[in-house]
């Protein structure tokens, strides 16, 4: 005989059976002692919390054999037909894949025709928020007359998306998720009954993974036992969940793209509270975003399954190719951090930060706020008036900006600067006044290229090239190598030089120490530790007139 899953070996058969929902079940019972049931219920709740179960028993305590009763026999014909699902008497519709005015239509043409056995037809309709339009208009008739010997029962998860009409007219009962207390009684039971071993601790993690289902933790133990030899362990859990799976991944990327931080702490904390392993997990975000990237360029994957390749596209345009690079640029510094990281945890949450750019350009805003600040008390005010000199020079960004809010560069100007410098300048002074216009320049065409370039600090210029100081090569090697940021950067160049000179970068391993340039304003290191844990530079300002 085929193996038959534990959810559905265990499904209730009885309205005492169904855990956790005694709102529903004993105001059911009730109705049915005292023959006053409505024609149409809408069970609406989150997946495995027992509408279908409830709904079959229903028809059951209907349809008996012994007479209508709140506690069927479960074992004459009828019911057992009802359980099987084989019964003509009990009609199961899933709206999923049938959501057409012929399939209500046909349960109309059915109506006429009292039960058999001259108990009441119960129509079940499973994820009812999926009917079409026409369908629900044609359900809608049936529910403003409906025939005696007829109850509807509509389950669905996503209650909002059933018509009010529809809705208004039913009796609603919301199934709610299961308590954890419930749900580890519940699966103690089980286990003890079906003769598997678990430990308290991976009963625990199912539990919480399960997060109020009794039918996906059911199938979780179900798993677990398939896996396990003998004894279920936590660890044997944490095999089986292994690679978070890709929606989980996409949900990240969602929160990432509607730059949501506390979005994706959520999500990062709730996966790791499930006991995913924060470096599985960058790696796998890793990959996800290449796709998405590919995915942007048009490229996709033939090996992914359809609606998961429809819904990385979809995303996928929600990014500009900017965005996009930028994640992955955070996700990779990530893992080579990783390495040697004692917290896993935080270095992915801070690249997370980092990849959610919204939370990076306000940092940059207020960074940038509070350098100009500081100018202006080391410097007085004409050293404050900065010179964000490219606000009208196109932006050499590749296609695709459809992020409204990242180039509103520079529409006010905080700082007092009476001598408003022309839209492009060329800027005199020191070096680190002409280098701090640089990077301006550059924060203003890509955030890209300006979170590389911070990273370096300006060694020498001469009449062919600007030399600039790295501590680490991956910056410089950003930098050099990749034709568009050496394209702005000549750009910038040539804007606040004067003339057109080179990049040249030098790797200095011991830092800035040795530089001739970075001797004059020091830091606050609140503004260096805002600045490098998450990126932060100045790409924006936001008028907040
Ligand atoms: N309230 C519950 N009490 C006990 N078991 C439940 C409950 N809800 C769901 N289950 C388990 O999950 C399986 C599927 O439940 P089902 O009634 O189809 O849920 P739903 O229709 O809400 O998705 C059942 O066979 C049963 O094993
Ligand atoms: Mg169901
Ligand atoms: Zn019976």
């Amino acid at each position: 005989m085929a193996y038959l899953s534990l959810y559905r070996r265990w499904r209730s058969s009885n309205f005492t059976e169904v855990l956790g929902q005694p709102h529903v079940t004993e105001t059911l019972m009730g109705a049915i002692k005292e023959d006053r049931l409505s024609h149409a219920y809408l069970f609406a709740g989150p997946r495995g919390t027992g509408k279908t179960s409830t709904a079959r028993i229903l028809a059951k305590a209907l349809n008996c054999e012994r007479g209508v009763s709140a506690e069927p026999c479960g074992e004459c014909t009828r019911c057992r037909e009802i359980a099987e699902g084989s019964s003509l008497d009990v009609l199961e519709l899933d709206a999923a894949s049938h959501t057409s005015v012929d399939d209500v239509r046909e349960i109309r043409e059915r109506i006429p025709y009292a039960t058999a056995g001259g108990g009441r037809k119960v129509y079940i309709i499973d994820e009812a928020h999926q009917l079409s339009n026409p369908a629900f208009n044609a359900l809608l008739k049936m529910l403003e007359e409906p025939p005696g010997h007829v109850i509807f029962v509509l389950c669905t998860t996503e209650v909002h998306r059933v018509p009010a009409t529809v809705v208004s007219r039913c009796q609603r009962f919301e199934f709610r998720r299961l308590t954890g207390e419930t749900l580890t009684e519940h699966l103690k039971h089980v286990a003890a009954a079906e003769k598997m071993e678990a430990d308290d601790d991976a009963i625990a993690l199912i539990v919480r993974h399960a997060r109020g289902s009794a039918r996906d933790a059911l199938s979780l133990l179900d798993q677990a036992a398939g896996v396990a030899q003998g004894r279920i362990s936590r660890s044997t859990i944490l095999e089986i969940l292994g690679e978070a799976p890709e929606d989980v991944l996409l949900d990240l990327a969602e929160a990432i793209a509607s730059e949501d931080i506390l979005g994706v702490f959520a999500k990062v904390e709730e996966l790791v509270e499930l006991g995913w392993d924060p470096r599985q997990l960058l790696v796998q975000l890793l990959e996800e975003f290449r796709a998405l990237f590919l995915a942007h360029r048009g490229v996709t994957d033939a090996a992914v399954d359809p609606e998961h390749a429809e819904r990385r596209r979809s995303l996928s345009v929600r990014f500009t190719s900017a965005h996009l690079e930028w994640v992955l640029q955070s996700l990779a510094d990530a893992q080579a951090d990783m390495r040697l990281s004692t917290h896993p945890r935080l270095t992915l949450e801070v690249a997370l930060a980092r990849s959610s750019n919204l939370e990076v350009r306000e940092t940059q805003t207020v960074v940038a706020r509070l350098e100009r600040l500081e100018r202006a008390l080391l410097h007085g005010s004409a050293a404050a008036a900065p010179t964000p000199a490219v606000a009208t020079s196109p932006a050499p960004e590749p296609a695709k900006t459809s992020e409204p809010a990242t180039k509103k560069v520079a529409a006010s100007k905080p700082a007092p600067a009476p001598k408003a410098a022309p839209a492009v300048a060329q800027v005199d002074g020191t070096i680190e006044q002409q280098w701090e216009a640089v990077l301006e320049a550059i924060g203003a065409v890509s955030r890209v290229t300006h979170t590389n370039l911070r990273e370096g600090w300006v060694i020498d210029v001469n009449e062919e090239r600007v030399l600039v100081g790295f501590e680490k090569a991956f910056h410089a090697d950003t930098l050099s190598k990749r034709p568009e940021h050496v394209e702005r950067l000549t750009s910038v160049f040539a804007q606040v030089f004067g003339r057109k000179l080179r990049f040249e970068a030098e790797i200095r391993p011991g830092g800035r120490g040795d530089a001739p340039a970075a001797t004059e304003v020091s830091e606050p290191t609140a503004i260096d530790l805002v600045r490098s844990g998450l990126g932060a530079e100045v790409v924006e300002e936001v008028s907040r007139n």
